[in-house]
């Protein structure tokens, strides 16, 4: 049992002893955790619109069959995130309203078109890459089953993240048509997905909050770059250019120096400005639309055996 004051809470979080959902908690934290795993939840969701569009057209079975097995993972990565949502008492009805509002938020990065299959092998490249640098620690955070959830989650965004180099590599490798064409999509999806870790630290919000509850462990800008880091040496293995005239080696930092992204693309993507939120907004309501029918059979369903219980 918890003393429920925010002294005694904070102390339990820096003795690194994880909160459950029956625990008492700061109204602040848990608006904190339903705000930050919804907005996860909604990305998982919305992030298999940009990669079902290639389902059809997957150069190969084996090709289609992973990227199948792939896109499915993403819906269950949303279903454990929006029950751990619910542990904190959120409806998933309201997030899904919120969601289908446009109110609630999602990953930028979903709001851009795959105009090509390169495409799919950047976002599993470098979209899963950036997810994997962004989880890794949340297996650590704060809150029990966010953690928990984190744990498979990141087993399943590495085998996308592999999925992904591996298309990249296979073109790489390939015709001259199929290296430009894997050049095209990196110089298209670099800069959204080095945005994708969020506003520069100082224009972070939630950051300072967030860390000492150990929500997030990592700043935006420690993820971001380590981002840099691991995908540069990729980048040359694969013979590709990125698209920075500002990425130069920093043998004093140890680490890359970047130039700056465009952050007024990136607001105005998150204010629903960006080239595929309509589109994707109208997707996952007509998908809920749709199924409206299977929910009322599954709870017609439901009554009726309860009905039959003696
Ligand atoms: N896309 C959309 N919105 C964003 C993004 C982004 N890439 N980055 C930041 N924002 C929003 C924040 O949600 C916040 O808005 P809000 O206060 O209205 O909720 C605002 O911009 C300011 O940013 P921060 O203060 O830095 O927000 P926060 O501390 O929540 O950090 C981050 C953002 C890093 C995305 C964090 O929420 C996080 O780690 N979330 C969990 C991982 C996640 O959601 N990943 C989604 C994509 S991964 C995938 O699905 C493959």
């Amino acid at each position: 049992p918890t003393a429920p004051d925010e002294p005694s809470f904070q102390q339990r979080i820096d003795a690194g002893i994880k909160i459950e959902p029956r625990d008492w908690m700061p109204e602040g934290y848990r608006k904190t955790l339903v705000r930050q795993i919804s907005q996860h939840a909604h990305s998982e969701i919305v992030g298999q619109l940009p990669e079902g569009n290639w389902i059809t057209r997957a150069p190969t079975l084996r090709r289609k069959s992973i990227l199948l097995a792939k896109v499915q993972d993403e819906a269950g990565h949303g279903l454990y995130l929006y029950s751990a949502a619910e542990t904190l008492g959120a409806a998933r009805e309201d997030l899904l309203t919120d969601l289908h509002s446009g109110r609630a938020k999602y990953s930028s990065i979903f709001n851009y078109p795959t105009l090509s299959w390169a495409d799919i092998g950047a976002i599993g490249w470098l979209v899963d890459g950036s997810a994997i640098i962004n989880q890794i620690p949340l297996c650590r955070c704060s809150y029990g089953p966010y953690a928990r959830a984190m744990v498979r989650v990141c087993k399943e965004e590495a085998f996308h993240q592999r999925q992904g180099f591996d298309i990249m590599l296979t073109l790489c490798r390939g015709t001259p048509e199929q290296r430009s064409m894997a050049q095209d999509a990196l110089d298209r999806w670099w800069w959204p997905s080095v945005m994708m870790h969020g506003p520069r630290d100082e224009d972070s919000v939630n950051s300072a909050q967030s860390m000492q509850w150990k929500i997030k462990l990592h700043s935006n800008d420690e993820l971001r770059q380590k981002f840099i880091d691991q995908t540069v040496p990729q980048a040359e293995f694969l013979g590709l250019t990125i698209p920075d005239p500002g990425l130069k080696w920093n043998a004093e930092r140890q680490h890359y120096d970047y130039g700056e992204p465009n952050w007024q693309e990136f607001w105005n993507v998150i204010k629903g400005g960006g080239p595929c939120n309509r589109e994707r907004l109208r997707a996952r309501v007509k998908a809920y639309e749709d199924g409206a029918w299977v929910r009322a059979a599954a709870l017609a369903h439901a009554e009726k055996r309860a009905k039959r219980q003696p």
